[in-house]
């Protein structure tokens, strides 16, 4: 049977580092509260305005082409996830495949925060699965630092995030031990607004207003407790539901390569599955919370330095904004 492998992965961030100290320079905030409260240390932003998500996707699928042994014009389709489009239209996968010279490779943005990743994977998943394509560049890349408020009312969510790319090539195998076993993808509106960017919102007419500017509505807003509650419940009961739907015992894995929201979460989310700290991979200190990005930047990573490899079985948890949460369970 028709397995979807993931052939290759890179990942790409900017070169300007943001230490804790160099925000509590900026607002009220110190490098103890935060590596406290979030194990973060430093995150990376653009150098300059004018780069956007599909920018820093492009060497990250660079990279992940030549680690799947694939010249990029090889692509069949690009899935886009962000939740920081380059623009508001259209989409940042169309704006990719231009940089990439891809013209008239078909481009599917994929709005779904942090488990966009997982989202994305599903899709690819049943493309790969039933001979739709054959190699799909699957990217997760953002750009926070444009949109975040350098004050003191914005420094719960200010200090979290960071901008970086990356990609998976995915491609079909006949390899009957590798590839994706399963992905489960869940979503619940209602806590839409406990965590999300109101403006410039085509809901409003006009959709951006010098009010909306003055009331801080163009930068995200969180209820950061309520978060963090959710997410420790929902990331271990839906890594529960693909464990043991495919009899897969924590023991068996290998890594846990959850979304990097906060370390606190995912030390919280290993400690309820019983997953020993040493099998949990965390890189949260270096670039903050990358959203889409973080889970494929975290396994990438763990690749490029020899810890995770092939025949590896992996769990990828995440949960955000949306909300939406997710997991899926891999053999490298
Ligand atoms: O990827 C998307 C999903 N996002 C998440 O998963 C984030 C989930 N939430 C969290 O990670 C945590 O809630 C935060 C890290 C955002 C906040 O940590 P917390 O332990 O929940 O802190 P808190 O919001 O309850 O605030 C505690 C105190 C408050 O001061 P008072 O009221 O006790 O005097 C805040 O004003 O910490 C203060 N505070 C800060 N202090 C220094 C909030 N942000 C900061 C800050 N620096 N950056």
């Amino acid at each position: 049977m028709t397995k979807t492998a993931f052939l290759g992965l890179g990942h790409y961030v900017p070169s300007k580092v943001v230490t804790n100290d160099d925000l509590a320079q900026m607002f009220d905030t110190s490098d103890e509260w935060i590596q406290q409260r979030t194990g973060i240390k430093e995150r990376r932003y653009i150098e300059e305005s004018g780069i956007g998500a599909s920018d820093l996707a492009v060497p990250a699928v660079q990279m992940a082409c030549k680690n799947a042994g694939i010249d990029v014009s090889e692509i069949d389709v690009i899935i886009f996830a962000t939740l920081s489009p380059d623009f508001n239209f259209p989409g940042s996968g169309c704006f990719l495949g231009d940089k990439l010279g891809l013209p008239g490779v078909p481009a599917l943005d994929v709005r779904n925060q942090c488990s966009g990743f997982l989202y994305g994977l599903q899709i690819a998943d049943a493309w790969i699965k039933c001979g739709m394509y054959k190699r799909v560049a699957l990217v997760g890349a953002e750009v926070h630092s444009t949109a975040l408020d350098f004050s003191d009312e914005g420094r719960d969510v200010t200090v979290l995030f960071g901008d970086g790319a990356a990609c998976a090539i995915l491609g079909p195998t006949e390899e009957g031990n590798r590839g994706v076993i399963d992905v489960e993808v869940h979503a619940d509106g209602s806590g839409a607004k406990e965590l999300w960017l109101e403006g410039p919102a085509s809901a409003y007419n006009p959709r951006l207003t010098h009010e909306m500017i003055d009331n801080k509505t163009v930068y995200p807003s969180m209820n950061g407790r309520h978060v963090f509650r959710w997410a420790t419940a929902k990331m271990p009961e839906v890594s529960r539901s693909v464990l043991e739907r495919n009899n897969v015992a924590v023991a068996d894995l290998d890594w846990v390569v959850p979304h990097q929201a906060n370390k606190r979460i995912n030390e919280f989310v290993a400690q309820k599955l019983e997953i020993p700290p040493e099998k949990v991979v965390h890189n949260i200190q270096k670039y903050g919370n990358t959203t889409a990005a973080s889970i494929p930047l975290a396994l990438s990573e763990a690749i490029q330095e020899g810890r995770a490899k092939e025949g590896d079985l992996v769990l990828l948890p995440a949960f955000g904004s949306g909300f939406t949460w997710g997991a899926a369970l891999v053999r490298l």
